[in-house]
C-alpha cells in the first residue's frame, strides 16, 4: 500500500457514518463501539431515536445521509417476516445512497437463507455475516437467569459441539465489513469462535470458574418446545425456535471456520478468556 493510498483510506473512514440497528442489543452495542474506536461516526438506529424495524416509513429518517449500514433483525434472521422486512429496508437503503450494507446472520441456518437473498437482491454492496453460536448467549439473553438462578442450563443441544464467537470478534468483522466494501462487498463470511465446544463443555467451563456446580441438561427438541410454550413463549415462534435449535445444532455446525483469523489477522478470542472476565464481573452470581 503507497503512503497516498493509505491517507486515502484514513479520510475515507473519518468520513464515514455508519448507521447500526439493534445498538442497545448484544451484537449491535459492541458494532456502536468497535466503529466508534475506529474513528467512524455511528448513528443508532434504535426506537428510542423513532426508528422501528415493524413500521417502514420510520427508517428514511435514519438511513439519509449515512454511508453505510449494519442490519441486525431484533427476531431471528430467520424468521417470518424478516426477509421482508430487511428486503425493504435495503431497497430504501439503496434509493437513499446508502449502498454498503452489513447484515448479521446465522451459520447453517437454512431458513435465514431467504433473508440473506432479500439483501442481495435489494442492488446494495452487500455483505452477510454468518455467526457461530454467540458466547454472550451464556451471559446475556434469556439463557443466563436460568444457569445464575436455578444452577442449571436446559437446551436441546445434545452433545453436538459448536465453536462459541466472542461477539466481540464479531462486531470487528462487522466493522472491517462496513468499512472496506472493495475487499467484502458481494461476500458471506463466516466468523466462528477458535475451537468446538459442546454445551456442557461450556457450561462446566463456567463452573469451574466461578465455583458453582451448575449443570447442563439435555433435552429433546420437541420437549423444549413445549417448555417454551410454558414460558409464555407464543406457539408459532415456539415451533420456530424450536425447527431453527435442531436445524443449527445436527452437527452441521461442528467445525471451526478461519474468519476473523483471515479478515482480522489475529486468532479469535476462546471461550474460556470470555468466561473468566465474566465471572471476575459477577456475571453468574446467584442473587
Ligand atoms: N444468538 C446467537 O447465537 C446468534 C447467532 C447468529 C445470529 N444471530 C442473530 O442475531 C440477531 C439478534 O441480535 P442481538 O443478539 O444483537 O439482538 P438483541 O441483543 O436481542 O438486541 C435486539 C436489538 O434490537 C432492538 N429492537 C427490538 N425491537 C426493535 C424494533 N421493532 N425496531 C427497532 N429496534 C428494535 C433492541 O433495542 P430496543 O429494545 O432498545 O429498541 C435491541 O437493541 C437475530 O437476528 C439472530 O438471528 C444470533
Amino acid at each position: 500500500m503507497t503512503q497516498d493510498t493509505r491517507t486515502q483510506d484514513t479520510r475515507n473512514t473519518a468520513d464515514m457514518t455508519v448507521v447500526v440497528t439493534g445498538a442497545s442489543g448484544r451484537t449491535g452495542g459492541r458494532v456502536a463501539r468497535a466503529a466508534q474506536a475506529a474513528g467512524l461516526g455511528v448513528r443508532a438506529a434504535s426506537r428510542a431515536a423513532g426508528f422501528d424495524w415493524a413500521d417502514s416509513t420510520t427508517w428514511a429518517d435514519t438511513l439519509r445521509g449515512a454511508d453505510a449500514a449494519y442490519l441486525v433483525h431484533p427476531a431471528d434472521v430467520g424468521a417470518p417476516g424478516t426477509a421482508e422486512a430487511v428486503g425493504e429496508l435495503a431497497r430504501q437503503a439503496v434509493r437513499l445512497g446508502v449502498r454498503r450494507l452489513v447484515l448479521l446472520s446465522a451459520r447453517g441456518e437454512d431458513q435465514a437463507l431467504p433473508t440473506e437473498e432479500a439483501l442481495r437482491a435489494s442492488g446494495a454492496d452487500w455483505t452477510v455475516v454468518r455467526s457461530a453460536w454467540f458466547a454472550q448467549n451464556f451471559s446475556e439473553g434469556p439463557l443466563v437467569a436460568e444457569l445464575r438462578e436455578r444452577g442449571e442450563l436446559v437446551f436441546p443441544a445434545g452433545e453436538v459441539p459448536e465453536p462459541f464467537v466472542d461477539l466481540r470478534d464479531v462486531a470487528d468483522v462487522v466493522v472491517a465489513a462496513l468499512t472496506d466494501g472493495e475487499r467484502y462487498a458481494g461476500r458471506v463470511l463466516s466468523v466462528t469462535g477458535p475451537r468446538l465446544l459442546t454445551f456442557g463443555g461450556a457450561v462446566a467451563e463456567i463452573a469451574a470458574a466461578t465455583g458453582r456446580g451448575l449443570t447442563y441438561r439435555a433435552v429433546a427438541p420437541r420437549d423444549y418446545g413445549e417448555a417454551l410454550l410454558g414460558f409464555g413463549v407464543p406457539p408459532e415462534e415456539a415451533g420456530f425456535l424450536t425447527e431453527v435449535f435442531a436445524t443449527l445444532l445436527d452437527g452441521r455446525n461442528a467445525h471451526v471456520e478461519a474468519g476473523v483469523r483471515e479478515i482480522l489477522g489475529r486468532e479469535p478470542r476462546d471461550f474460556t478468556d470470555f468466561v473468566r472476565e465474566e465471572a471476575a464481573a459477577g456475571t453468574w452470581k446467584a442473587e
